[in-house]
């Protein structure tokens, strides 16, 4: 890391004086400029309304008053911008939440991963099949996954393609929540096809009727409808990896006097891309939206207090969430020194566990793979590094989806890496399915123990 930042004044392209790590090579620079034009000329996907709301519920997170719930697919797939795969996503955030609201007894904010989840960080550039090298797969932003010369050529068109499907999904989402899906009165309308056959089910419906019944009689002592809880919004938020994707989103607002990203509500910097002097830092921290920051065994005490330093200049409230993603067997090592170091800086900042990304692992077929029970392990660590040190985790980040698939092992079902091959979607990391996720919902708001056995 070299300490020698330009002293240039932040624009939304200042980025580019900088390394920028995980980019696509276009080989059309003029094509490139046209697309990103084309969609700096777009209507915005959020609005800063909404943005500066997520702030404000992020800084009460920060404050303990109440929990941030994110999740979704590691990537959003072009293909996958259905009606089914939304609902699916949107019913289980939901379930998870109603879950978490009821065991915590605070508000529960939901991040999802999706509208713009789509462009992927890779160890290589280059993959080799046969001795034949081509670009990466990066993501259905930037190229094709198939294996052929055509398919891999980074496309500036994608970023167009990708751009619309985002805006299609939060549209989809935002009129499912207005029309009254995500009201609390009508739980019955997340149900999943699972909730018949599952563990877990009578709990979940052990919960919703007596949320139902807490209602009810609040209601019925008030003589009117209960609105604070009965609304839920979902907050759009996805790794800000691709650069040029972002900028052209990116506008000053005269009744803000602020820049914002306004593709949407929560970038956040990825573990691969948080050089102090890189191209990623640099575009966040001109940005006023609030930020995640992926944080592994490789980050340095001092290191991250710099990045708040550049980041955060003003300690402003809600800005910025530390996403750590250690793994089970390193997060009590690694995780103490690094609260201490965010303590010294006097920064408000919000601690969310990503419990996926340290614990993938390969089976003996190679099929990567997560053990729910590392998963579990390294968010009840979490929880109880955070209390010993006076501090406290106040979200999660997993990947999940609503689809029955089976790319994780173990949780309640007991699925065996033999199982991985039935249901295995995901082409990049393996995520929860629903009945794992809303286990893990149910761990978190200790509301059961093992397995789904024990109810506490
Ligand atoms: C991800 O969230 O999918 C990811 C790549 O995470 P990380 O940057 O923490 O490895
Ligand atoms: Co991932």
């Amino acid at each position: 890391m070299s300490r020698n930042r330009p002293k240039i004044d932040w624009h939304p392209a200042s980025w580019q004086a900088y390394p920028a790590a995980q980019q696509p090579s276009y080989p059309d620079h003029v094509s490139l400029e046209r697309a990103i034009g084309d969609l700096s000329q777009l209507p915005p996907i959020v609005t800063s309304w909404e943005i500066e709301n997520l702030k404000e519920q992020i800084g009460k997170a920060q404050r303990g008053e109440c929990f941030v719930l994110q999740g979704g697919d590691c990537a959003e797939s072009f293909a996958e911008c259905t009606s089914e795969n939304i609902v699916a996503k949107l019913k289980i955030l939901l379930q998870m939440s109603l879950v978490l609201l009821y065991g915590l007894k605070m508000p529960v904010v939901r991040v999802g991963r999706m509208a713009g989840q789509y462009a992927k960080p890779r160890s290589a550039d280059t993959e080799t099949r046969d001795g034949t090298s081509l670009p990466s797969f990066r993501g259905d932003i930037v190229n094709r996954s198939p294996f052929t010369e055509e398919d891999r050529v980074p496309d500036p068109q994608l970023i167009l393609r990708g751009y619309e499907r985002a805006a299609l999904t939060l549209n989809f989402v935002r009129s499912l929540i207005d029309g009254g899906f995500a009201d609390l009165h009508h739980p019955e309308n997340w149900d999943l096809d699972w909730v018949g056959h599952s563990a877990l089910a009578d709990r979940y419906h052990e919960i919703v009727n007596s949320i139902s019944d807490s209602i009810d009689f609040l209601e019925s002592i008030q003589g009117r409808a209960v609105h604070l809880a009965q609304r839920s919004d979902i907050y759009a938020a996805h790794e800000g990896l691709h650069l040029s994707y972002e900028q052209a989103q990116t506008r000053f607002l005269d009744h803000r006097q602020r820049w914002y990203n306004l593709t949407t509500h929560f970038p956040w910097i990825g573990m691969r891309t948080a050089e102090l002097d890189g191209a990623h830092v640099e575009y966040f921290r001109g940005i006023a939206n609030p930020m995640g920051i992926k944080i592994g065994s490789g980050m340095s005490a001092e290191w991250l207090q710099k990045l708040i330093g550049v980041l955060n200049p003003n300690n402003e409230a809600g800005r910025l969430s530390l996403i750590h993603r250690f793994g089970a067997t390193a997060i009590e090592k690694n995780l103490p020194p690094l609260i201490k170091a965010v303590n010294e800086t006097g920064s408000p900042v919000l601690w969310i566990c990503d419990p996926m990304h340290g614990n993938t692992e390969s089976t003996a077929d190679g099929v990567k793979t997560r053990r729910f029970e590392n998963i579990a392990t390294e968010l009840e660590l979490a929880h109880e590094v955070h209390e010993n040190m006076g501090s406290h985790l106040g979200g999660v980040h997993l990947e999940l989806t609503g689809e029955n698939v089976t790319e994780c092992t173990g949780g309640a079902r007991g699925l065996t890496d033999a199982d991985l091959a039935r249901a295995y979607k995901s082409t990049v990391d393996p995520r929860l399915n629903y009945e794992q996720a809303m286990e893990v919902a149910m761990r978190i708001a200790g509301l059961v123990k093992n397995n789904g056995n024990g109810k506490g």
